[in-house]
């Protein structure tokens, strides 16, 4: 990206984009639904295309597409197998169709804190789980991380009898379609994007989702308030089509890689204090949290933790016991 030309360039048309491929290098399309400045995906995305097209000048280019502007998570994955796309990042929980086995991570309470999920993703049995889809297409690469979720509802949630008859926005999974009706909620799965439109409307009355998506997409503004479960986690596989990735020399391929490794190593150590600055800035907002007693927690965790055993089958007790003794 940054070639001899295009400093030149740069240098005599004041308008120029350094970040513009150049002629020549393979353009790497990488699509993303939130914003690429404050939002720990983006951020990784944004370090990731800036390394790239530093270090493969001349050879390979990222081009960034956040804010769902190429696509929403529906539509990536499939785009992806069509080579209309190279990369993405979506949430574990929008592989239904392609695998069972992220299911895991959508189970509410699996995991503690995100050193736990660090853990259990960087373990054999974790590292694995990248190659789940190849027999569909794609090639899983890394773990990205957001952070442990929230409820909000345009009402006060402090009890999980206060979901009950609500409806909640979830992502397009079982799992969290499960989870919603065990608190007595109906579920409603919806594109990220329209979110907020949702709720500002009335469509639904409440959603789940980190404190870096809640501040990021401004949900808290058209919410009575944020309860501070720590309930579920949501998490990311950076993917690409195997077909392509195949595709590449493998010098390319390998430094790709190692680029990537170097991103997602450096990011997903900061991804606390990222969530932290998002819970911080709903506050500096005029956005309300609210916390809850051990005692309260404890029956959110009462009514959700059963919907464990309907996934039993698909994620395996030993994943769901190497989880737990990490945690321990
Ligand atoms: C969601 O749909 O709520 C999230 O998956 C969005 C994201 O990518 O963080």
């Amino acid at each position: 990206a940054v070639s001899a030309l295009a400093l030149l360039a740069t240098a005599t048309i004041a308008s120029a984009d350094p970040t513009k491929c150049d002629p020549g290098e393979m353009v790497i399309k990488f699509s993303f639904v939130t914003n690429m400045d404050k939002h720990p995906k983006g951020i990784a995305a944004a370090l990731f295309a800036k390394r790239v097209n530093e270090e493969m000048d001349g050879k390979a280019c990222v081009e960034l597409f956040p804010n769902s502007t190429l696509y929403n998570d529906d539509q990536v994955l499939e785009a992806m197998l069509q080579g209309d796309v190279q990369m993405a990042a979506p949430s574990l929980s929008k592989f239904e169709t392609f695998t069972k086995v992220y299911r895991i991570f959508d189970l509410p309470f699996m995991f503690k804190n995100m050193e736990a999920v660090d853990e259990f993703q960087n373990s054999p049995v974790g590292q694995k789980m990248k190659d789940a889809m190849v027999r569909r297409g794609l090639q899983g690469l890394d773990f990205w991380h957001s952070g442990l979720k929230q409820f909000s509802a345009n009402k006060p949630l402090i009890l999980p009898s206060d979901a009950k008859g609500l409806k909640f926005r979830v992502q397009p999974s079982d799992v969290l379609i499960a989870q919603m009706k065990a608190l007595g909620a109906s579920p409603q799965p919806m594109a990220f994007s329209e979110v907020y439109g949702a709720l500002q409307t009335g469509v639904v009355d409440g959603q789940e989702n980190t404190w870096s998506n809640i501040y990021g997409q401004k949900f808290y503004e058209v919410q009575d308030g944020t309860t501070e479960t720590n309930h579920g986690l949501l998490d990311y596989m950076v993917v690409t089509s195997v077909d392509w990735w195949q595709s590449l020399d493998p010098a390319v391929r390998d430094q790709l890689k190692s680029i990537l490794d170097g991103v997602t190593k450096e990011r997903n150590a900061a991804i606390n204090d990222v969530e932290a600055q998002s819970r911080q800035a709903i506050l500096d907002a005029g956005g309300v949290i609210r916390e809850l007693t051990p005692e309260q927690r404890q029956q959110w965790v009462d009514v959700m933790k059963p919907v464990w055993a309907q996934f039993t089958d698909d994620v395996g007790q030993e994943n769901i016991d190497a989880a737990q003794a990490i945690n321990a």
